[in-house]
């Protein structure tokens, strides 16, 4: 018998500001994807286009970044004709309903987000109002689709909690308008650190390439990184204090090859750091290389991206303006 009842949502979003690192994929590419594959939910996978622009962007870079980052989403396996993946400026739902989470959120719950301290910190030159409002957007983002579930990394966990917090707030004031969401926060061992200093997340911002891996970086270079990944005196393949550089090594092992912590110790029991360095490799290249292949492939067909995107922000629109419309009514807005 057909289920009627319907699907659950989920909503997620990745700023096109540049390069993909593994750790992007490990972390949240993969989930998307292992998400949508269990047909449970209804997945809106965004590009979030409107957020970048809370830094400087060069116009040119932002244009290509935001296509590769199309073309990667679909090389990683998210499926664009299923449910829909689309640019947050497509579908001017979100500045909208933006504009009026704004109004519904405080100076002081803004001036307490950790991201955007970091960031005013980092871009002390352009602590632009965008910037500080982003969590009201973030917001927007996800009740416009009226989200079940929100996979998000741990740095975007106080902004989903600010997002419920104001969910919570229109719903009481306006009566019943958003679902509040839950996060989804995927399971440990999905934290890729720096290969260079392990105390650090991999970050293609950092300004020593050996220190991350992208999803687009050659063969031969992904597996030099991997060599030159800082290990310890020890020579030994196990978890423990001082060892954070192998652990971090296992864990990637572990999430290319599906192996535990435990299963990958006895493996490498009585071996050194250069076998072990060339397992990793070997399992990282294995993931990389269909990856890029399919990106090459993509990123030359850019009629079938924007078939992608287009039918994405039709399918998104249509959900996120029934929100919009609902909150202006019970806003007070006069009707159009
Ligand atoms: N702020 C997120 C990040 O920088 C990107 C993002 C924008 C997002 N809107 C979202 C993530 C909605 C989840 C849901 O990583």
């Amino acid at each position: 018998m057909e289920n009627t009842q319907p699907k659950k949502r989920i909503l997620s979003g990745i700023q096109p500001s540049g390069a993909l690192t593994l750790g992007n994929y490990v972390g949240a590419l993969r989930n998307f994807a292992e998400l949508q594959k269990e047909n449970e939910y209804e997945c809106f996978y965004m590009i979030a286009d409107l957020h970048s622009i809370t830094v400087k962007q060069v116009p040119k870079e932002l244009r290509k970044n935001s296509l590769d980052l199309l073309a990667l989403f679909l090389a990683c396996g998210l499926d664009g004709e299923k449910d829909p993946i689309f640019y947050q400026s497509h579908v001017p739902a979100h500045a909208q309903l933006g504009w009026v989470l704004d109004c519904c959120t405080y100076f002081g719950e803004l001036s307490r987000m950790t991201q955007f301290k970091d960031k005013s910190r980092k871009h002390a030159d352009n602590i632009n109002a965008g910037l500080f409002t982003y969590p009201s957007l973030m917001a927007a983002d996800i009740l416009l689709y009226q989200s079940d579930l929100v996979p998000v990394g741990h740095d975007q966990k106080q902004h989903l909690e600010l997002t419920r917090d104001i969910a919570n707030r229109f719903n009481n004031t306006y009566s019943d308008t958003f679902k509040v969401p839950e996060p989804y926060i995927p399971k440990i061992g999905a934290k890729i650190m720096s290969l260079q200093n392990p105390a650090q997340k991999m970050s293609k911002s950092d300004p020593n390439e050996n220190s991350y891996i992208l999803l687009l970086d050659p063969i031969d270079r992904v597996v030099s990184k991997i060599k030159k990944a800082v290990t310890d005196s020890e020579a030994c393949v196990r978890r423990g204090e001082g060892k954070e550089g192998v652990e971090n090594l296992m864990s990637i092992y572990s999430a290319a090859t599906g192996k535990t912590m435990d299963e990958i110790e006895n493996e490498f029991a009585g071996r050194g750091y250069g076998d072990f360095k060339a397992a990793v490799a070997e399992s990282v290249v294995e993931i990389l290389k269909p990856i890029q292949a399919k990106y090459n492939d993509l990123i030359k067909n850019k009629d079938y991206l924007e078939k992608i995107y287009r039918s994405g922000a039709e399918r998104a629109a249509y959900v996120a303006n029934k929100t919009v419309s609902k909150v202006y009514r019970k806003i007070g807005f006069i009707q159009p």
